[in-house]
């Protein structure tokens, strides 16, 4: 008998580099709470319990009868989607995009954050990030071979990147820059002279601007965020990213689009075409349909998230923990009242069944504070508040 060799099959080294995803083993820890009797309270991820807008839900449904919608949507995807976004950006922003030139359908704004990477990142690249962060922007960079360099954001500075603080020799080597405002998770905003110096950077050193606006439109108290493309120059610079999942809750459908100038958009387009085919087209029909109810249906979703935002603020004080109420975003970024977030997050759960998200998850820069998502009604929120006085 000949013996045949067999080698170990490992994983690629990038791969060991990786964090472990925040909350990957909540779900599980759930199931098995909830199995056992506890009342659990999941303010854990940015997944709103709210229903998406009704003429969405209609127009999927009716898209779907279609056996034409069944078909490939490639890159292009339903040109009916991309007028919609370009009428919205120029009637919200008053920016004007070609639809077919300047806007991008994706599978939700994730994939298009992570996959812009590749087009334009790769070893000896750096990609500066914010920490704590959106994990993607790390994700893709790592995946694409690039560098990550990630600067704290923390309250001394309004939870901005201090482009002056950026060392030369990492400026130079900088292929783009992710920022996200109004900020997940920090909730902090950025003024448009904040915005106007990335810009600013990113032309110096020829590095493209990841604008992630995931949450321009749930702002409150008559704050309206900006679109990067409000800064003069913006368009040569920068990729803006938008999703449906926040504004309108639809998390689950995956739909969103980028936005920028033609080369950029063709750019993350050619990445794309080797890694998907587009979005569902009855999806994309859906998508433009809560578009165009923005006007009727936004403001009473973003009503329904004020109200969670003041109930659970001053059900914290209340309680005793220092909450501050956010100008936008579904989040509040409250200063851990007791240890290292990690911690007080497995005890919010284990003792009180409670889900919130460690700050340190999100990176080092997170630490001292932890997330809850305002995706519960008032009354959950309130007794969200109570039980994690009980652990203070
Ligand atoms: C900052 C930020 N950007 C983008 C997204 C992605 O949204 P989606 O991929 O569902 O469009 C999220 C979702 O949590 C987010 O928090």
């Amino acid at each position: 008998m000949t013996t045949i060799e067999r080698r170990m099959i490992q994983l690629a080294r990038r791969f060991s580099n990786f964090p472990t995803y925040p909350l990957a083993d909540v779900p599980q820890i759930k199931r098995d709470l909830i199995a056992q009797g506890v009342d659990v309270i999941d303010l854990g991820a940015g997944d709103a319990d709210l229903a998406p807008p009704p003429a969405a839900v209609a127009a999927l449904r009716d898209a779907a009868g279609q056996p034409h919608m069944s078909r490939y949507p490639f890159q292009l995807g339903l040109p009916a989607f991309r007028e919609a976004v370009s009428t919205w950006m120029r009637k919200r922003f008053n920016v004007q995009l070609d639809p077919y030139r300047q806007v991008l359908p994706l599978v939700g704004s994730k994939e298009g954050i992570a996959h812009i990477a590749f087009a334009y990142a790769g070893p000896g690249d750096v990609t500066i990030l914010p920490d704590p962060g959106y994990l993607p922007y790390l994700g893709g960079t790592l995946l694409a071979g690039g560098e990550p360099h990630a600067v704290p954001l923390r309250p001394e500075t309004d939870f901005l990147i201090p482009f002056e603080d950026v060392p030369p020799a990492v400026a130079r080597r900088t292929r783009i820059v992710y920022l996200n405002y109004p900020n997940n998770p920090t909730t902090a905003i950025a003024p448009l002279s904040y915005l106007a110096d990335a810009v600013d950077f990113c032309r110096r050193n020829g590095a493209i601007l990841v604008y992630d606006n995931a949450y321009s439109e749930i702002a409150f108290d008559g704050y309206r965020p900006p679109s990067i493309f409000e800064v003069d120059g913006a368009m040569d610079v920068a990729v803006e990213f938008h999703s449906f999942s926040k504004t309108y809750n639809m998390t689950g459908w995956r739909i969103g689009w980028a936005a920028g100038g033609a080369d950029a958009i063709a750019a993350l387009s050619r990445v794309k075409s080797f890694v998907d085919t587009g979005q569902f087209l009855p999806v994309q029909a859906a998508a433009a349909a809560a578009l165009g109810a923005y006007d009727d249906w936004v403001p009473g979703n973003v009503r329904a998230f004020r109200d969670r935002r003041d109930a659970l603020v001053a059900a914290l004080c209340e309680s005793g923990i220092e909450a501050i109420a956010p100008a936008a975003t579904m989040y509040l970024w409250v200063p851990v009242p007791a240890g290292a977030s990690e911690p007080f997050a497995r005890r919010a759960l284990m003792e009180q069944g409670v889900v919130i998200m460690p700050g340190a998850a999100l990176g080092a820069g997170g630490e001292g504070f932890f997330r809850c998502a305002l995706t519960q009604p008032p009354d959950r929120l309130r007794e969200a508040a109570r039980r994690l006085a009980q652990l203070v």
